[in-house]
């Protein structure tokens, strides 16, 4: 076993050594390493196939076409590119957007920008367990929403929302729909042939793929527009430029198409490993869970002890990597806004753990930490 036993997947996952050997190839001169936009040449050419392959591979993996995946650094990038890309050029449309309190910061900061510079926005508050309540949402749209921004899987939580019920209510509308989609994808289906989802974004590091690089699915038929963020040599139809990272996105789709073909398989693994980690330490103290347990991914798992603080339990077991939702700021250490946002008390907010588990977590690993938790309770 290797210490500390990792138990915070959510945050990032190491890269699957299958999506090493391909990385490797599109490095050295002996390999793939050229400029996928010089086509005057083979060697560019040859970077260009692979970056295709890919974008291939993450198209059919949400049922897309392979002309809607815009390439980025990652799902930050992907969101701020959606919301204030979208924002951009539908404005005259209107300039409101809808969101949930409970969305990453690389949502709710760019909606905070937009707010800047005249847009308005709705920051719904979830349900006490995580959940959105469609009616809110309904009531919510205005005449002038243009969009509205909900993620699949809650990166603190793992609650699940049900992003085709969402997709019913804005398409009906005509509203756009985002959808940060950077815990869920690979790991459950989500598919937009089937679900009127607009935007939706991506990234590797979540699914055993590298860090520093994500995608952007943008809506063809009808066709969807977002004006670029980052301008230059013109490259992803002019939606985002910059030389592509042929390793990077090589490494995406390669942990793509794994987690496609396992997914069943790591689903099942994941919710084996979750409910053994669950039962055996709820037998000894009544934890509480954090988030609607009848929707959660089983990869994560947010909860609170009775008798420790995230901080106590991480400082009595630093062979144990997990993560507190509370987050330091220059003003002291501040609860989780997610927490928060769905009625947590400050004290019960800096109680919480997130433990989140991945395709390479071992029922040995979680049997060791529970004997060792268990010793201390
Ligand atoms: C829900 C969600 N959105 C966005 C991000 C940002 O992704 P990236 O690290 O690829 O920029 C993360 C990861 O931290 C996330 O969990």
């Amino acid at each position: 076993m290797k210490f500390p036993i990792y138990f915070d997947n959510a945050a990032t996952t190491a890269v699957d050594p299958r999506v090493v050997q391909k990385m490797i190839t599109c490095l050295t001169s002996e390999g793939q390493f050229g400029n996928p936009a010089s086509l005057s040449h083979s060697v560019g050419q040859a970077a260009k196939a692979l970056v295709e392959w890919s974008r291939a591979e993450v198209a059919s993996l949400i049922g897309a076409e392979s002309s809607e995946i815009i390439w980025t650094s990652g799902a930050t990038e992907a969101d701020n590119l959606a919301l204030k890309g979208a924002a951009q050029l539908y404005q005259r449309k209107g300039k409101h957007i809808v969101t949930l309190k409970t969305e990453h910061k690389a949502v709710l900061d760019s909606c905070e920008q937009l707010e800047k510079i005249g847009f308005s926005v709705t920051y719904l508050t979830p349900e006490p367990n995580g959940l959105l309540n469609l009616e809110k949402l309904a009531q919510a749209l205005r005449k002038d929403t243009i969009l509205v921004s909900i993620m699949h899987v809650n990166n603190e939580l793992g609650v699940i929302q049900d992003i085709e019920a969402i997709a019913k209510i804005t398409s009906a509308r005509d509203i756009l729909l985002h959808v940060d989609a950077a815990q869920s994808i690979g790991k459950i289906p989500i598919n937009v042939a089937n679900t009127p989802i607009d935007l939706l974004s991506m990234c590797a590091h979540k699914v055993h793929g590298p860090k520093g690089i994500g995608a952007l699915y943008v809506r063809r038929k009808p066709r969807v527009r977002v004006a670029a963020q980052i301008h230059g040599g013109g490259q992803e139809q002019g939606m985002r430029s910059g030389t592509l990272a042929t390793h990077q996105i090589v490494g995406m789709a390669e942990a793509l198409r794994i987690a496609k073909e396992e997914m069943t398989h790591d689903y099942h693994h994941l919710k084996k490993i979750r409910d053994r980690f669950l039962a055996a330490i709820s037998a000894h103290d009544p934890v509480v869970l954090h988030g609607d347990q009848a929707t959660c991914y089983p990869g994560i798992v947010n909860l609170r002890f009775s008798k420790w603080t995230a901080k106590e339990f991480m400082q009595m077991f630093p062979m144990i990597a997990v993560s507190s939702g509370s987050a330091c700021h220059t003003k002291g250490i501040e609860p989780s806004y997610v927490l928060r946002a769905m009625g947590l008390m400050v004290e019960q907010a800096h109680q919480a753990l997130r433990f989140s588990f991945s395709r390479f977590t071992t029922e040995e690993e979680i049997d060791f930490a529970v004997e060792k938790i268990v010793e201390s309770l």
